[in-house]
């Protein structure tokens, strides 16, 4: 984040309080942050208690060997049961679940009964299939119904899945399989971006191809109707294995601590890490803030939150969060401007949205824009709106509020991380007045501080590091097959201070008012269009291509995408004369698509000669980054020959 947004932050003193009448129908009370200050353990409790348990628990929190946390250990819950079968037998088969939209038009919609139904037949077809408790089962899906459905089936039977965003690469694929040898891919055939039909199938293909695959089948999901490669014996057509399985299966009841997911996301180094969330205290916590943070009324409520399902936002507020609460939901394919630019707004209108979570640089995209394409709809079904995965500069604040909230609605913005599961810092809409840019509270029962380097506690106006204080329901309770790096990564930091504290990496600032305001990471992970991206994963991609010696790779601040991938390459001696400094970053680029995904294709890669390092051998990203951001360049007494940022931004004028 550059200075200067930083600035513009801090120069922001506007509250919005919830209009009497939101204030009125809120669903949370202001008791809630009493309650939870009071006896902050049974808080929790009695929120879990909101879930069905096939066995009660007795116990909340086994914090007595941390940094392993377990919650509500002793009691037995099945995931998909509490989103599903729950409702139908409280009478709501017949509520909408999912309203689907095909980026083509196409159109379906699914009530709780019916999707209780699919998952049903689907949790019988993975058994069938040799699928068992424990077992890991990919996920590469476009945002179709059967996404969720495969998700829950898999939670159903109490095996553990592993989506992968259908961005990502064969080779993503390959790693995150092989990581946690799954035993299943599903996939699809392909799905619709942009007007056209990507193949996801010959993704998995690719991905499978090397020997040596934990890997037995492949369930193949119709969609985009592309041209498949088929291996006989290993692949199966999702329709006819649905079509054959036993329509009824009882949700059997799994420990709390069952694992429920992996997400792979990135670090500082260059090997995701595979986040591990477990089911009951995951579930509590996403259910309980989805509720109270949106202010869900599930009979009136249509929500729509435009998360892909393969982050961890899709996983927890489309997915669990939502389907736990029993809410009406718009689930979308495509992107935001197929076939025109108002795709969204006319979704919204059709489906009468009236709770709409996006991220800044969607709303940065729309301003840019204009108003006058989202004016063109009738929004006025929206009263809530909320922002997600990176800070939201008050400009773009305002103009979410005004142009698509009528200027009227509450806006929470919500911060929080794969590895936390659910939120942790947001605004409760019908309690906290609004101020523009803050993330603003700790949820009741979230314990959040900001520390100096040295562990101290920092006061107002100055700003330091995040960390969360006590353990929490959704927390991750590790990181797949590595103990060490969950305890080195997190825990680590502040370890020679009292108590247990989880470092987020990112860093904060409270206000005189006790708002929080959240600077951006302090490590080397960027955020580009609220998507996690690691220097070094990028660094890694580079340097494996044959013509590249040495690669340098900072976050350059960016006005649409929050961040933007910036390289610095030095090619190998013999590649120089080979071809020109353009054709070698274009031919690299797409090397970092096609290894990564097109999310971490870099806006720009400079060919250097040098790279500024410290007589150590350090690289200084510091000031690359001046570069990337056309600033002038800082103190350079550190590098081990001074000359070297002369002659690189020489060479870039
Ligand atoms: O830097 C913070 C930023 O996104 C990071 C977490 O990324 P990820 O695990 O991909 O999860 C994104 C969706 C929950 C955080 O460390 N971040 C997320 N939400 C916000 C945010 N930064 C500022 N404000 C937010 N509301």
């Amino acid at each position: 984040m550059s200075n200067s947004s930083i600035d513009s932050l801090q120069n922001e003193t506007r509250v919005f309080p919830p209009s009497p009448e939101f204030a009125a129908n809120s669903v949370a009370d202001a008791g809630l942050y009493a309650r939870a200050a009071e006896n902050r353990l049974e808080f929790w409790a009695e929120q879990a208690r909101d879930l069905h348990w096939h066995k009660p628990f007795t116990e909340t929190l086994d914090w007595s060997n941390p940094p392993f946390a377990t919650w509500f250990a002793d009691g037995q819950i099945n995931v998909a049961y509490n989103c599903l079968d729950r409702h139908v037998l409280a009478g709501n088969g017949d509520r909408v679940a999912f309203h689907w939209e095909g980026e083509p038009g196409d159109t379906r919609t699914v009530t709780y009964a019916e999707l209780t139904a699919e998952v049903k037949k689907v949790a019988n077809v993975l058994l069938s299939l040799g699928i068992e408790q424990g077992d890991r089962v990919a996920i590469y899906l476009p945002v179709i119904p059967e996404a969720v459905i495969a998700m829950l089936a898999v939670a159903r039977i109490g095996a553990v899945h592993s989506v992968v965003f259908g961005g990502f690469s064969a080779e993503s694929i390959r790693s995150r399989v092989d990581d946690a040898s799954a035993k299943l891919v599903i996939t699809a055939d392909g799905g619709w971006r942009k007007g056209k039909v990507f193949p996801l199938k010959a993704a998995v293909d690719d991905a499978l191809s090397a020997p040596g695959s934990s890997v037995e089948h492949v369930l193949v999901v119709k969609r985009g109707e592309n041209a498949v490669d088929w291996t006989d014996g290993r692949d199966l057509w999702w329709h006819d294995q649905v079509e054959a399985a036993e329509p009824e299966h009882e949700a059997e009841a799994f420990d709390a601590e069952n694992p429920l997911f992996i997400l792979y996301t990135s670090g500082t180094t260059g090997k995701p890490k595979g986040i591990l969330h477990t089911s009951g205290g995951y579930l509590t916590q996403a259910a309980f803030t989805h509720k109270n943070v949106f202010d869900l009324h599930p009979e009136t409520d249509v929500y729509w939150c435009t998360a892909d399902v393969g982050w961890i936002t899709g996983h927890s507020y489309v997915v669990y969060g939502p389907l736990a609460n029993g809410a009406t939901q718009v689930l979308y394919e495509g992107t935001p401007d197929t076939p025109h630019p108002g795709r969204w707004w006319e979704i919204i209108e059709k489906y009468k949205v009236s709770i709409f979570y996006t991220a800044p640089t969607a709303i940065r995209s729309f301003m840019k824009l204009g108003r006058q394409i989202p004016q063109k709809f009738d929004l006025s079904s929206l009263r809530l709106l909320g922002s997600v995965g990176e800070p939201i500069n008050p400009e773009a604040w305002i103009w979410y509020r005004d142009v698509i909230g009528a200027g009227t609605t509450p806006i929470v913005d919500t911060w929080w991380q794969t590895e936390t599961g659910a939120i942790m810092i947001s605004a409760l809409p019908g309690i906290t007045g609004a101020k523009p840019g803050s993330a603003q509270v700790p949820m009741p029962g979230i314990k959040i501080d900001i520390l100096s380097e040295d562990g101290t506690r920092v006061d107002p106006p100055h700003g330091g590091l995040l960390v969360v204080s006590e353990p929490w329901p959704s927390m991750l309770r590790g990181i797949w097959g590595d103990p060490d790096r969950y305890q080195e990564t997190y825990w680590s930091k502040f370890s020679a201070i009292e108590g247990n504290k989880y470092f987020a990496g990112d860093g904060a600032h409270v206000d005189a008012d006790g708002d929080i305001w959240l600077l951006g990471r302090v490590d080397d992970v960027m955020n580009v269009s609220g998507h996690r991206l690691s220097t070094a994963e990028i660094e890694s991609a580079l340097v494996a291509n044959p013509i590249v010696a040495e690669a340098a790779v900072v976050g350059a601040a960016d006005e649409a995408t929050g961040q933007a991938v910036v390289a610095f390459v030095i090619l190998k001696s013999n590649q120089a004369d080979a071809q020109t400094a353009d054709e070698a970053s274009a031919l690299l680029r797409a090397h970092v698509a096609k290894t990564i995904g097109a999310i971490a294709r870099p806006r720009e890669i400079f060919i250097v000669a040098e790279l500024p390092k410290t007589r150590s051998g350090k690289i200084m990203r510091r000031l690359l980054q001046d570069v990337a951001e056309g600033r002038e360049i800082g103190d350079t007494t550190t590098l081990a020959d001074t000359s070297v940022m002369q002659i690189i931004s020489d060479r870039l004028k």
